[in-house]
């Protein structure tokens, strides 16, 4: 985290993610509350990829902190013709757009703006690099259910080479103090010197026997240039949660899905709702965590966010 942007988690210290949570907690906790802190900002969303939850979440996030909101439309816009993505920001920058949410499959977009532009900008998902609020929304659902993130062991299942998901948390859950396992076919593995010490890859087994917290990844099919698994029954039975590895959990163990899920393929249709699932959970705080971003980064000069949570006042 810088003052100015939410690039990434990498390199962001536990007290500055600690200290979004908590004031993710403060919304998450009033989840009618509408307030005035950005009343006459405007914010952009742009999406250069399909996106329902990202996407709709800042806009509640951004009408529920009171600002004016822009969807910009990439299919209909003048990137069509050629225009570049740091022309469009310093376009919307002249009209007086103050942040911009972007999704974008371009690793490294994000450190090519970041020094251009004055708005403030937001990760919503970058290539195969990070997804940060989605890192946190996960993060915030784990510490309302335990109560604690410290000593827990979250195992994260799939298709681990593609996920922006497991790039955010491969930074978070070693800062947080939590131990992470990977399990995942062979050809969806992240090369071993992605992976923070202590991360350890084991068998799916002992990943879904052994963790507190199941988090089951979509295959993305759409960033495999080759087919990497013969069939989706093949997939579900070799790496899925089943009904029969869903009985092996630990008693209290949750599911989480970043979503959206192929039902049948990384998850069984059936336990997406079960009892110990959290996914639809995962959503709501969303909301709460976006607004926390955009707060801070809008109305804070925030360095560490304790400044800005010590002086809010609503
Ligand atoms: N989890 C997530 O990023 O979902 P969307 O692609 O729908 O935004």
């Amino acid at each position: 985290m810088e003052n100015k942007h939410l690039l990434g988690i990498k390199g962001m210290s536990k007290e500055q993610i600690e200290a979004i949570l908590d004031r993710a907690t403060y919304w998450a906790d009033r989840p009618k509350q509408q307030a005035d802190i950005l009343q006459d900002r405007f914010v952009a969303n742009l999406f250069f990829e399909p996106s329902t939850r990202t996407r709709c979440s800042f806009e509640v996030a951004e009408k529920r902190l009171g600002a004016h909101v822009l969807n910009f439309a990439a299919e209909s816009s003048s990137t069509t013709k050629g225009e570049t993505i740091y022309d469009t920001i310093r376009t919307l920058e002249s009209m007086g757009v103050e942040a911009a949410v972007i999704r974008t499959s371009q690793n490294g977009l994000f450190d090519e703006l970041k020094d251009k532009v004055s708005m403030h900008l937001v990760n919503a998902g970058e290539g195969t690099d990070e997804h940060p609020t989605q890192c946190l929304l996960d993060l915030l659902t784990i510490k309302r259910q335990f109560g604690k993130i410290a000593g827990l062991r979250i195992a994260i299942i799939g298709d681990l080479r593609h996920s922006r998901v497991l790039g955010s948390h491969l930074h978070a859950l070693p800062t947080l103090g939590a131990e992470l396992v990977l399990a995942g076919p062979p050809s969806m593995m992240r090369p071993a010197e992605d992976l923070p010490t202590g991360v350890r890859v084991v068998g799916i087994d002992e990943a879904i026997q052994s963790a507190d917290v199941v988090m089951m990844l979509r295959v993305q099919l759409e960033r495999h240039n080759e087919a990497l698994f013969s069939s989706q029954e093949e997939y579900h039975q070799a790496y899925g949660l089943t009904l029969a590895r869903e009985k092996m959990m630990k008693k209290d163990a949750v599911i989480m899905h970043p979503a959206p899920f192929n039902r049948g393929v990384e998850i069984d249709s059936a336990l997406v709702e079960c009892e110990r699932s959290l996914i639809f959970t995962q959503v709501s705080n969303g909301v709460a965590v976006r607004m926390a971003v955009l707060e801070g980064l809008m109305n804070g000069g925030v360095k560490t966010w304790e400044p800005f949570l010590k002086t809010a006042s609503f």
